[in-house]
């Protein structure tokens, strides 16, 4: 750890630490990224100017996609970290000292700026949410909504569906299949990477039928769980698995790419689905989403959500991973497939 404090002082107020960590990216990688591309350092909490907000992050949300951040042109729809800088995510925290009337001390706030203990900003940054939404603030973090815009919108889950999963014991994936279940699908089957997980999904999570894409050819399994063949497919992962699900659709079949899972996990270039004659024949819709092109949702999707949670009638399955300095092996370790449920970070509190 690199020890080196800014030379500004810290004057917030009693109580609020005089320093805290921030993790740099400080080498692009060559393929998978290793431990030596981040620098954690403890920096000095800067003083606060007019309109600032200081906040203490509790929790900060690690996803496969800043794997692809860190590599630099990715494709996806947000900036690359850059050398040198403090990286970004989704983080959750509280405010600790306000020189904007809109936010208070105590306020609980959702924000980009992870991969810091202290974030400080401008108030128009966080986003302030209701404390007792859900039974811990890590939960705001979760991938819900990404899972119900993703079956809703750009898969157009209808009641009697058969649906499809890969990374079904992740944080989009354990969330899709239970909602595509409360939707209405007829059947919901997962693919994870280790029999644990399998029996993860259909022991606790309810999904009717799961397979590790391990064992053999994934037609194969996929063809045994869907007799019946498929007619949504939440595609987390590509290669393999999207051919199969192409090849195990029915007519009129629709898949939703949210993730490539293939591709994260290895940092090689993605075979992709392979021969389309499949989907000209079954007039098949393959249409990749970002969340961001839904947020309209987040509000119809966050009561529906409580109200599962309150009824028991959903699982919400989260790993909690413990400070900053152990979250870029965990970075790596997420995607390695050590965890289940959405991964998170607590950073404070
Ligand atoms: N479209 C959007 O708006 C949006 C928003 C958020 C996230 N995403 C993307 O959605 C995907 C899922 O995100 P998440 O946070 O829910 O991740 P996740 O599923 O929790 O990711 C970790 C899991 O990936 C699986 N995995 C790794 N390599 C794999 C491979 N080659 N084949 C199959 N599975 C593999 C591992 O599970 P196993 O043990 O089962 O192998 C691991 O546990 C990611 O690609 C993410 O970047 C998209």
């Amino acid at each position: 750890m690199n020890s080196s404090l800014k030379s500004t002082p810290a004057s917030i107020r009693p109580g609020v630490p005089r320093t805290g960590l921030e993790a740099r990216l400080v080498a692009r990688p060559q393929g998978l990224p290793t431990l030596d591309c981040f620098e954690i350092t403890e920096v000095a909490v800067p003083d606060l100017a007019p309109g600032q907000v200081l906040v203490h992050n509790l929790f900060m949300s690690l996803d496969p996609g800043m794997l692809m951040l860190m590599e630099g042109e990715s494709g996806l729809p947000m900036p690359r970290y850059e050398l040198g800088e403090v990286m970004y995510g989704d983080a959750i925290g509280e405010v600790v000292a306000s020189a904007d009337p809109s936010l208070d001390e105590g306020d609980l706030v959702i924000h980009r700026l992870g991969w810091r203990e202290y974030a400080m900003a401008r108030a128009g940054v966080f986003r302030r949410v209701d404390k007792d939404a859900y039974p811990a603030p890590s939960m705001h973090l979760g991938f819900g909504l990404v899972a119900y815009v993703g079956l809703m919108n750009a898969a157009e889950l209808r009641p009697g569906d058969t649906v499809f999963v890969s990374s079904a014991a992740g944080a989009t994936g354990s969330m899709a299949g239970q909602i595509a279940r409360l939707k209405g699908a007829a059947r919901v089957i997962g693919s994870a990477g280790s029999r644990d997980k399998v029996a993860h999904l259909t022991e606790k999570l309810g999904f009717d039928a799961a397979f590790d894409y391990h064992d053999g050819p994934v037609h194969d399994r996929l063809r045994e769980a869907a007799p019946d063949g498929i007619d949504v497919y939440f595609d987390n992962v590509g290669g393999e698995q999207l051919r199969a699900a192409i090849e195990v659709m029915n007519v009129h079949g629709r898949i939703a790419v949210c993730g490539a899972l293939n591709r994260q996990s290895t940092a090689r270039p993605d075979e992709g689905p392979g021969d389309l004659l499949s989907v000209l024949g079954k007039r098949l819709t393959i249409r990749g989403f970002t969340l961001w092109d839904h947020l309209e949702r987040a509000a119809e999707f966050g009561a529906q959500f409580r109200s599962w949670l309150r009824e028991g009638s959903i699982v919400y399955d989260e790993t909690v991973i413990e400070g900053l300095a152990s979250a870029p092996q965990a970075l790596l370790d997420l995607v390695r497939g050590a965890y289940t449920g959405k991964t998170v970070v607590r950073l404070g509190g």
